[in-house]
C-alpha cells in the first residue's frame, strides 16, 4: 500500500478515535464474541449504484495492517461486486485478535468508515449460534437457535438482515413483523423460524441480545424437482426389499 493511503488511514483512524469514542462506542456499537479457535464472517453492503472504488479492512490492533482482497490462512477479505457486497472471514480466532476492527471504503476518492466492531475472543460466548451457515430450498423452513448468555436475559433480542436493515424483535407481535418469520425465546435461547423461504431470502442475518450479535448466512436454493435417479433408487429399494 502506498505512503499516502496509509497516511490517509492513520488520518481516518485518528478521526474514528474522536467521533467514536463519542458516538459509536456507545449502545448501539455491536460486538461480536467468539470462542478460541472459532471464525467469523462479517458481510458489509456498499451502496449498488455508487459502489466504492476501493475497500479496506483495517486492525486498529494493529495500526499498520489494512486489508484488500485478501486470502490468507486465517483471514480472507472478499469483494462480490455482483452482490454488492464484501465479506470479512476471520479464522482460528485467539485471544490476541481481540479489538476493533473496521471496513473503510473510498468512494470519489473519499474513504469514508463504514461499519466498525469490536472482537471479543472469549471461551463463554455473549450471542452464539448453533449453526452460521443454514440452508433450504424455496418454500422449505429453516430455523436458527441463538443462544444468549445469562446476562443478556433481559436485553433486546432481534434478528435482522443485513442487506436492508430489518429486524425482527423478539417477544414483539404487532403486525409490522412479517408473519413468515417466527421467533420464539425460552430464556436462554431464541429460535427463529422463517417460513415459506423465497429466493430474495439469501443472504446474512445476525441474533443480537443488547449489543452482543453473530452473524449467520442463509442459502437459499431453488425447489428441486424430483431427481429421476432418487426415483430409480427407491424403484431398487423396494425390488430389492421383495
Ligand atoms: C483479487 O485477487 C485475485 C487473486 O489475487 C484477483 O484475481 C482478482 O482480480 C482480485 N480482485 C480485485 C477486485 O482486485
Ligand atoms: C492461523 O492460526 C493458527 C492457529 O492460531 C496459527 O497457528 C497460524 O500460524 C495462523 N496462520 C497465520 C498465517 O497467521
Ligand atoms: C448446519 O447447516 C447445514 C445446512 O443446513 C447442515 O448441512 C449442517 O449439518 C449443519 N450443521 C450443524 C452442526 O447443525
Ligand atoms: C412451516 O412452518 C409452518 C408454520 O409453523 C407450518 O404450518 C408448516 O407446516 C411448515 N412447513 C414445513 C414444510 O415444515
Amino acid at each position: 500500500m502506498a505512503v499516502y493511503e496509509k497516511a490517509k488511514l492513520f488520518y481516518i483512524s485518528i478521526g474514528f478515535w474522536l467521533t467514536l469514542g463519542v458516538e459509536c462506542f456507545g449502545e448501539s456499537n455491536h460486538i461480536l464474541t467468539i470462542k478460541p479457535g472459532g471464525s467469523v464472517t462479517i458481510p458489509y453492503h456498499y451502496d449498488e449504484k455508487n459502489p466504492p472504488q476501493k475497500k479496506y479492512w483495517h486492525s486498529y490492533i494493529d495500526q499498520s495492517k489494512t486489508y484488500t482482497n485478501t486470502t490468507e490462512e486465517n483471514l480472507s477479505v472478499i469483494d462480490h461486486p455482483d452482490q454488492s457486497l464484501f465479506t470479512v472471514t476471520m479464522r482460528n480466532l485467539q485471544n490476541k485478535h481481540t479489538g476493533h476492527y473496521s471496513c473503510v471504503v473510498e468512494t470519489d476518492g473519499k474513504p469514508t468508515a463504514t461499519h466498525d466492531l469490536y472482537l471479543q475472543v472469549q471461551s463463554a460466548p455473549d450471542v452464539s449460534v448453533m449453526n452460521s451457515s443454514v440452508s433450504g430450498h424455496e418454500g422449505d423452513n429453516v430455523s436458527v437457535q441463538c443462544f444468549y448468555s445469562s446476562g443478556y436475559k433481559d436485553k433486546l433480542k432481534q434478528w435482522c438482515r443485513y442487506k436492508d436493515k430489518s429486524c425482527y424483535t423478539v417477544g414483539r407481535t404487532d403486525t409490522s413483523q412479517s408473519s413468515s418469520v417466527q421467533i420464539s425465546d425460552d430464556g436462554r435461547s431464541f429460535t427463529v423460524l422463517m417460513t415459506g423461504l423465497r429466493l430474495s431470502d439469501s443472504g446474512w442475518y445476525f441474533c443480537s441480545a443488547g449489543e452482543a450479535l453473530n452473524t449467520v448466512q442463509l442459502t437459499v436454493t431453488k425447489a428441486e424437482p424430483v431427481s429421476v435417479t432418487t426415483e430409480k433408487e427407491k424403484w431398487r429399494f423396494c425390488l430389492s426389499q421383495n
